[in-house]
This record gives C-alpha cells, sequence and structure tokens, in this order.
C-alpha cells in the first residue's frame, strides 16, 4: 500500500503519466479567470494598492523574474492552462490588445471579493463586479472579431471558466474588525448567505455573457494560513473560527452547484466545485506524506510565522521553497499549486472536486 501511495504521489509530483494534452491542440479554445489574488498574474500591477507583487522576492525561480504573481512560480492557472494545452500562460486582462483575446484572459485581482468595500483598506483592486464588466467588453470584442453574436455564443460555450472568490470577503473584510462593520451587523451565518447570494448573481451575470462549463473554487482553510496564524495563534495551530467560518462558505457553495446545475433554465451549463480545503488540510495535517516539511511559517515575509507581513521587497526567502506549503502570509508556494491544479483537474481522491473534475468537465 505504502508503495502504491509512493507511486501515486510521485505521479502527482513529477506528471510522469501524460495523458494527450501535451501534444496537439487545447482542450478548449479559451479559459477565462477570475478572482483574487490567489490567481492574480499581474493585474493589480498598474493600480494603486499595497496588494502588489512586481517586486521580488515574487517571481524568483522565474528565468524572467518577478511577473506580478504572488508566488515563487507558477500559480493554480498557469499549470491549468498547462493541463487544458496552452502553450503559454493566460495573459491578464491589463495587459491584453485584442490579439490574444481568442485564447481567454485573467481578470483576478489582490484583494479583491464578492462584495465591494472588501479589501478597501488596502487600494484599489478590481472587485468580482468590475471583473465581470471587464470581461463584458472582452464578449463585445470577440462579438467583432468573430462576426455575430450567434457565432460567439457557440465559441464560449465551449470555453472553461474558473472563479474564486470569497477568500477575500473573510480576510479582507468580516475578520478585520477595526475597518469593517460586517461583524457587527451579521452574523458569520448571515454574513455567508449574503455572500452566497451575490454570488449566486454574479456567476448568473457570467451565464449570459455565454459561460456553460464554469468550476467555483471552495475556499482553502484560511485559518491555517502563516497571516491568521500571526494574528490569533501563538501556538502555530489553525485558527478554528475562521476555519469554521470558510466551511460554512463551502457548505453553501456546495449547494448552490446543486442548485445551478438543477435549474432547468440555464441551459447546456455545468457547474463543478473545487475542494481546496480537504486537500490542503491532508498536507497541513501529514506535511511529510506529501514532501512538505514546513506548513505553518511562510517562506518569505515578516514576524511571527513569517505571516504579520508579506514578503518585503527584495527579502531573501526560504531556499528550500519545494518544502514550503505557504510562500507569504496567504499565498501558496508553486509545490502546493501543484497539488492542487492536479488533484482538480483530475481527481485522485473523490472528495477532490464535486460533482466533476475539469477534465471530465471541459469534455462535456
Ligand atoms: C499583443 O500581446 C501578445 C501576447 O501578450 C504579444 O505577443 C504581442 O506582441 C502584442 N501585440 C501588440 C501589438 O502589442
Ligand atoms: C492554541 O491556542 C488556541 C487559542 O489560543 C487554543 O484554543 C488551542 O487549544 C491551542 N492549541 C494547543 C494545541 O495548545
Ligand atoms: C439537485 O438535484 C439532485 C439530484 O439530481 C438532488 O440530489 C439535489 O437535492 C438537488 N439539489 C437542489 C439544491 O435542488
Ligand atoms: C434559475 O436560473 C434563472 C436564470 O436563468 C434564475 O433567474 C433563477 O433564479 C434560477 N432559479 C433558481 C432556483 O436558482
Ligand atoms: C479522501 O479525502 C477525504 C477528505 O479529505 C479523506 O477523509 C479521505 O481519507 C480521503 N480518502 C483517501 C482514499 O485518500
Amino acid at each position: 500500500m505504502a508503495t502504491y501511495c509512493e507511486f501515486v504521489m510521485f505521479i502527482l509530483f513529477y506528471g510522469f503519466i501524460l495523458p494527450t494534452w501535451v501534444v496537439g491542440k487545447p482542450q478548449v479554445p479559451c479559459y477565462f479567470i477570475f478572482g483574487d489574488s490567489l490567481v492574480d498574474n499581474g493585474n493589480n500591477n498598474r493600480l494603486v494598492t499595497f496588494a502588489k507583487a512586481i517586486y521580488l522576492p515574487h517571481g524568483i525561480d522565474f528565468s524572467s523574474g518577478s511577473s506580478g504573481r504572488f508566488c515563487n512560480v507558477r500559480n493554480f492557472a498557469d499549470f491549468m492552462a498547462e493541463y487544458l494545452g496552452f502553450t503559454s500562460p493566460i495573459p491578464p486582462f491589463a495587459f491584453s490588445n485584442g490579439s490574444n483575446i481568442l485564447l481567454g484572459l485573467n481578470y483576478k485581482s489582490a484583494a479583491a471579493g464578492i462584495r465591494h468595500e472588501t479589501g478597501r483598506h488596502l487600494g484599489d483592486r478590481i472587485t468580482f463586479d468590475q471583473q465581470l464588466q471587464n470581461h463584458k467588453l472582452t464578449v463585445l470584442s470577440i462579438r467583432d472579431v468573430l462576426g455575430g453574436p450567434e457565432s460567439t455564443s457557440t465559441y464560449l460555450q465551449k470555453c472553461f471558466y474558473h472563479i474564486g472568490f470569497g477568500s477575500n470577503d473573510y480576510l479582507y473584510n468580516y475578520f478585520i474588525t477595526s475597518v469593517y462593520d460586517t461583524s457587527s451587523r451579521f452574523t458569520v451565518e448571515e454574513f455567508t448567505k449574503l455572500l452566497i447570494q451575490q454570488y449566486r448573481s454574479q456567476i448568473l451575470e457570467l451565464y449570459n455573457y455565454g459561460a456553460r462549463k464554469v468550476a467555483l473554487n471552495g475556499l482553502g482553510p484560511v485559518g491555517c494560513t502563516p497571516y491568521e496564524m500571526s494574528r490569533y495563534s501563538s501556538n502555530k495551530t489553525c485558527v478554528e473560527h475562521i476555519n469554521t467560518a470558510v466551511k460554512l462558505f463551502n457548505h453553501y457553495l456546495k449547494l448552490l452547484v446543486d442548485e445551478l446545475n438543477n435549474n432547468t433554465s440555464l441551459q447546456n451549463a455545468k457547474f463543478i466545485y473545487l475542494n481546496f480545503y480537504d486537500m490542503s488540510m491532508e498536507v497541513i495535517q501529514q506535511p511529510s506524506s506529501s514532501g512538505f516539511r514546513v506548513v505553518n511559517s511562510a517562506c518569505c515575509g515578516m514576524g511571527l510565522n513569517n505571516g504579520a507581513l508579506t514578503c518585503l521587497p527584495f527579502e531573501v526567502p526560504c531556499l528550500d521553497r519545494n518544502k514550503y506549503f505557504f510562500w507569504d502570509a496567504y499565498h501558496s508556494t508553486e509545490a502546493a499549486n501543484k497539488i492542487a491544479s492536479r488533484r482538480t483537474y483530475q481527481a485522485l481522491n473523490e472528495s477532490d472536486v464535486y460533482p466533476l473534475d475539469i477534465y471530465h468537465l471541459v469534455q462535456l
């Protein structure tokens, strides 16, 4: 059994069993990405904000240096683009120029949330509503290129849409009581239901712009990030009340996935849920069995667990980056991103995705 597990991990890490996607054209004509910094790759570079990653050590393991990603190298979307057969990463909306929009765009923005005010104390960010407006512009441009609404919807319905919001609505809103009043106005349950209600209408708006194959991120264990541990947990254990809140969000998000998939007026659409919570907890609770050594402190940053401040410009990060789960106070390393992207693309455990993995979603 041990040998089998090691073998599986070996495949996971090194991708030795490569299905046919390595040759030929991508499995989908385009890939659109919406969300927060967990996959931001540069949309914040030109904004006035503290939530930026255009300086080293971010991107330290890229041959060309920092790229705006909050990671040492590749993030989730970079891996997913590879698995889907794209030859290069999906470009950020902020730097798109018309010639590349047909392959998809990345609208993600650090500090952004489902709610408008989320992340406000960090400066400018592109909220989900604004990302949807940017997407609307993209769809209009695609219509110009393809010559009409019908050919555009035929084209877009084959594309893959990946959405990841919610973490910041807790991290940079509900649990920052000195800046936001949401926790005095709502219980966690009420706040979570409001988030899901707003998320539902935003997702339906995306459906109206042509999205039919949609993956939604379940939230990771936000209470285990070095940031939250530096605020609440001197004994380096995950912060339970924060994890309880994000688990509640995940519970309602999964119900939303059922509801959307059951809705007969959403024709030809399929929504899936990606279980980042349990996949991350598996590593955090048993780091060595997936090749990690440090899961309760960030590879770079300052303060308790390197979690009080994110990586400082030109700070020297940890050297054995493959052994760290967290890159900075909030974001995972490439090593962790590789596992999460691999297991949501092709599920390893049936709890990794619901009800389908990305590989099967894009074949529909
Ligand atoms: C448009 O973007 C692509 C890919 O990012 C780049 O290769 C190309 O040079 C750009 N074209 C112009 C006209 O800026
Ligand atoms: C860690 O600290 C938290 C809160 O301070 C406490 O609830 C928890 O029981 C502690 N865990 C351990 C293992 O000591
Ligand atoms: C959706 O349909 C499935 C079976 O098709 C059912 O088990 C589930 O309860 C339904 N969920 C909702 C939220 O309607
Ligand atoms: C089903 O989808 C439509 C949009 O096409 C939406 O207006 C309606 O509220 C949805 N119904 C449910 C039960 O979610
Ligand atoms: C699948 O994942 C669940 C949730 O993390 C875990 O409880 C279960 O042990 C896993 N099963 C296997 C076979 O790894």
